[in-house]
């Protein structure tokens, strides 16, 4: 059985937010509940599903199940289901509540550290005119209460204080002590698949609070980074914790990814890490259509992801599918089912432009991922495009 790294082990900077014994000691409990999950339960729902769901299911219908529906027809009242869908949603509750009684306790602290960071700084660009897109504002996405957006007081910087805290638990760890495995995935897939390239102007769209911003500024010191996001606590967090890591040159905008206010042609590297899941069918075409209109020729766009739906068994579909029925993701499945290369295509690249690949952050020998998942390396399918002729701004 592989461990969770212990809570204690995490990256410190000067907005995290301090802890005491219980509260360590509750996300370690979340840790290995995770772990648990993927290595007890999920094993279990797969055997049962072989040994009795799928043969219930054939009874009833000659076949056997085609897709992840009719696989959830069959397993709806399948104990070992069941329980594992229940010990994993109070598992994302306890997580969820752990860090918000962590972070409210010390609201005010969060805030004033976040505030004496900030100060003054060009590089924090806030639009207290933006209007948040619903599917971002409205939603308790996976069961954070108030989602990204929310402001219990000005300044706030409670929400994303406790994502960082708590991705760490529900992860085990398995990003690293910066919670920053997929922007280092993507440097690294950067640097083996086109090492020649060298964009001089970044953009991270739907950056979060940069724990996946951040690996391209150790990577490509020359950039121009722009981290762009629709949540100021997210931006308010994120620049503040890369300033107290050493970071003072990434610029944080507050802008909807769907239309940012840089200018056309501006960019070489157009990139997402776990957002298009986020977002919704109507702008998720239109975040592709803006990293087209980003580029310069020669620039790249790549988004990082779970993997489609396209080509898993339906009982992997199906158990990948549970964040989208049980754990606030409203956009999970849709984007789970969408053919991101078409999208791409029909954004304005070019069909012989469009890829689709792999990356991974850990060597396999590394312990700790969440879920079924657990165990192996994190690792990300990527889907992107170049810009008319490739390989022209690395040379620029
Ligand atoms: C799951 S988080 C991922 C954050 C970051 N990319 C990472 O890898 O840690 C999704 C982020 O996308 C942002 N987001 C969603 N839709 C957006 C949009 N239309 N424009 C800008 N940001 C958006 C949310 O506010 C949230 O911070």
């Amino acid at each position: 059985m592989s461990s969770p790294s212990p809570w204690h082990t995490i990256g410190r900077h000067d907005v995290l937010p301090a802890t005491k014994h219980d509260d360590r000691a509750r996300f370690d409990i979340v840790a290995h509940l995770n772990a648990q999950i993927a290595q007890t339960l999920s094993p279990r729902v797969k055997t049962a599903y072989e040994a009795r769901a799928r043969q219930a299911f054939r009874l009833r219908h000659g076949r056997d199940p085609v897709d992840r529906h009719e696989v959830a027809e069959a397993m709806q009242r399948e104990p070992a289901y069941r329980v594992f869908s229940l010990v994993r949603r109070n598992t994302m509750e306890i997580r969820q509540h752990a860090g918000r009684q962590l972070v409210a306790r010390q609201a005010e602290a969060l805030r004033d550290r976040a505030k004496w960071a900030n100060d003054g700084a060009r590089t924090l660009q806030l639009d207290p005119t933006l209007e948040a897109p619903r599917y971002v504002s409205a939603v308790d996405t996976h069961l954070m209460r108030g989602g990204y957006t929310a402001e219990r007081m000005t300044d706030d910087v409670t929400n994303p204080a406790n994502y960082d805290a708590g991705m760490y638990a529900t992860t085990g760890g398995a990003g690293g002590p910066w919670n920053d495995a997929a922007g280092r995935a993507l440097v690294d897939w950067l640097k083996r698949e086109h090492p020649q390239f060298n964009p001089r102007r970044i953009v991270d769209l739907g950056c979060g609070l940069g724990h996946n911003t951040l690996p391209l500024r150790a990577a490509f010191p020359e950039a121009d980074i722009v981290a762009i996001d629709v949540s100021a606590p997210m931006l308010r967090y994120g620049h503040a914790r890369a300033r107290s890591l050493g970071v003072s040159d990434v610029t944080f905008m507050q802008a909807d990814a769907t239309k940012t206010p840089l200018e056309d042609s501006s960019s070489d590297l157009v990139f997402t890490t776990m957002v298009l899941h986020e977002t919704s069918r109507q702008a998720l075409p239109q975040i592709f259509l803006e990293s087209h209109r980003l580029l310069r020729a020669g620039g790249l766009t790549v988004h990082l992801e779970q993997p489609p739906y396209r080509g898993l068994d339906p009982f992997e579909q199906f158990m990948r599918d549970w964040d989208g029925r049980f754990n606030n993701e409203p956009f999970w499945s849709a984007l789970h089912e969408s053919d991101l290369p078409a999208l791409l295509v029909k954004a304005g690249f070019g069909a012989g432009n469009v890829f689709e690949s792999r990356c991974s952050a850990l060597p396999p020998s590394q312990t700790v991922i969440k879920n079924e998942d657990f165990g192996r390396a994190p690792s990300w399918y990527v889907v992107g495009a170049w810009q008319a002729a490739k390989g022209i701004a690395s040379l620029g």
